[in-house]
């Protein structure tokens, strides 16, 4: 495997050094959590090998939250961790990818390493982000291998609704394709959101995590669910050559959180409503930025209408006004559009950060 870094994880605020950014409107995700406010005592937690598909309780609970059965369950470091399992786990040299583009840099990057067929499914913004299922459906005739889907969308935050996700879980059935379905941002769905994708047939992989809603991407906790005990069997044994088993204390945390859910979770929501009002009302006004409404997650990916110097644009933001967005490069899109995380900020810092944007913009116009 020929590894390179990639620009979302290289320009990332947290390799930049958090200091540099007063600012953040680069993070995909809610606020971090500090361990603290759990109010989680750990006294009592064996340090040995765990249970190698995840903490059996954390997999009841996951379980029936999504109509499933723990078995059905891998709990994995990160939804990072649960794509790379299934990337190498399904795809090489003669198998063929169908995914999304503009897309979470991993979904794209680990098979472009394992050198598989790649065809792209492009959201536009003149489609306001939405899967083509048209199109989807004429490239889906190639029998791709697997079919790649994210919603709610990163970075884009539209999302897919039952029966879409439906007519797309069809589409795999009938040309025998496997189903990845990233749903790392479902609880940010802003309506109810479907199913769990893998609890709807036994061809789809659902990969989801604690990171992105709750905020707790510094405990690596996230999970693969699939009902096909083949495809189960062959995630478990990826993960046992890589992790054997998880982080016991990331287990327990990720637990202890979701047992607790309503508590930590209702103030983050409110926060989010808080500052989508805030962005909503900026995008309204500005007569630097167009954006598609997102219908889910707490990112948005707006492009800026004037000609201007696009570098000059993200260095200035940087260095001069110390605010960070997600470079267009990042999704390898026009540098013209950006990813704006809107539900880590402060309000005020959303606010500035805002403010931040178009007065480069300003500067830059001619
Ligand atoms: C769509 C999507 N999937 C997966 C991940 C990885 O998340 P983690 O490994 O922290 O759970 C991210 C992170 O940005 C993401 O945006």
């Amino acid at each position: 495997m020929k590894y390179k870094r990639m620009p979302i994880e290289a320009e990332s605020p947290e390799e930049l050094g958090y200091g540099t950014i007063e600012c953040n409107l680069a993070e995909s995700s809610v606020s971090d959590t500090n361990f603290k406010d759990l109010k989680f005592n750990i006294k009592d937690i064996p340090l040995c090998y765990g249970d190698h598909k995840g903490l059996p309780a954390l997999r009841e609970l996951l379980a029936a939250d999504y109509n499933m059965k723990p078995e059905h369950i891998i709990l994995v470091p990160g939804a990072a961790a649960g794509l790379f399992i299934v990337s190498t786990a399904l795809l090489n040299k003669q198998s063929q990818l169908l995914v999304e583009r503009p897309n979470y840099a991993t979904n794209i990057e680990t098979p472009r390493l394992l050198e598989c067929e790649i065809n792209f499914i492009d959201l536009h913004f003149e489609e306001q982000y939405q899967l083509d299922l048209y199109k989807l459906s004429t490239m889906a005739k190639s029998k791709p291998t697997l079919i790649s889907i994210t919603t709610p969308h990163n970075p884009t935050g539209s999302a897919l609704s039952e029966e879409e996700l439906l007519e797309v879980i069809e589409l795999a059935r009938k040309h025998n394709s496997y189903l990845l379905v990233d749903e790392t941002y479902r609880d940010l769905s802003f309506n109810t959101p479907p199913p769990l994708a893998a609890s709807l047939s036994d061809r789809v992989i659902s990969v989801s995590s604690v990171s992105k809603a709750y905020g707790l991407p510094g405990i690596r906790m996230g999970w693969i669910a699939c009902k096909n005990k083949r495809l189960l069997e062959l995630f478990l044994a990826a993960k046992e050559q890589i992790f054997i088993c998880n982080s016991l204390l990331d287990e327990h945390v990720a637990l202890h959180y979701l047992q607790n859910k309503s508590k930590f979770f209702t103030p983050i929501l409110k926060h989010i409503k808080k500052n989508f009002a805030t962005l909503e009302k900026q995008m309204s006004q500005s007569k630097n930025l167009e954006w598609v409404k997102p219908k889910g997650g707490v990112v948005c990916y707006p492009r800026i209408i004037p000609k201007i110097n696009y570098n000059q644009f993200y260095e200035t933001l940087y260095k001069e006004h110390k605010t960070l967005v997600g470079a267009g490069h990042w999704f390898e899109t026009d540098k013209k559009y950006m990813r704006i995380g809107f539900g880590w900020p402060t309000n005020d810092q959303l606010k500035q950060g805002l403010a931040n944007i178009e007065t480069t913009i300003n500067g830059l116009k001619k």
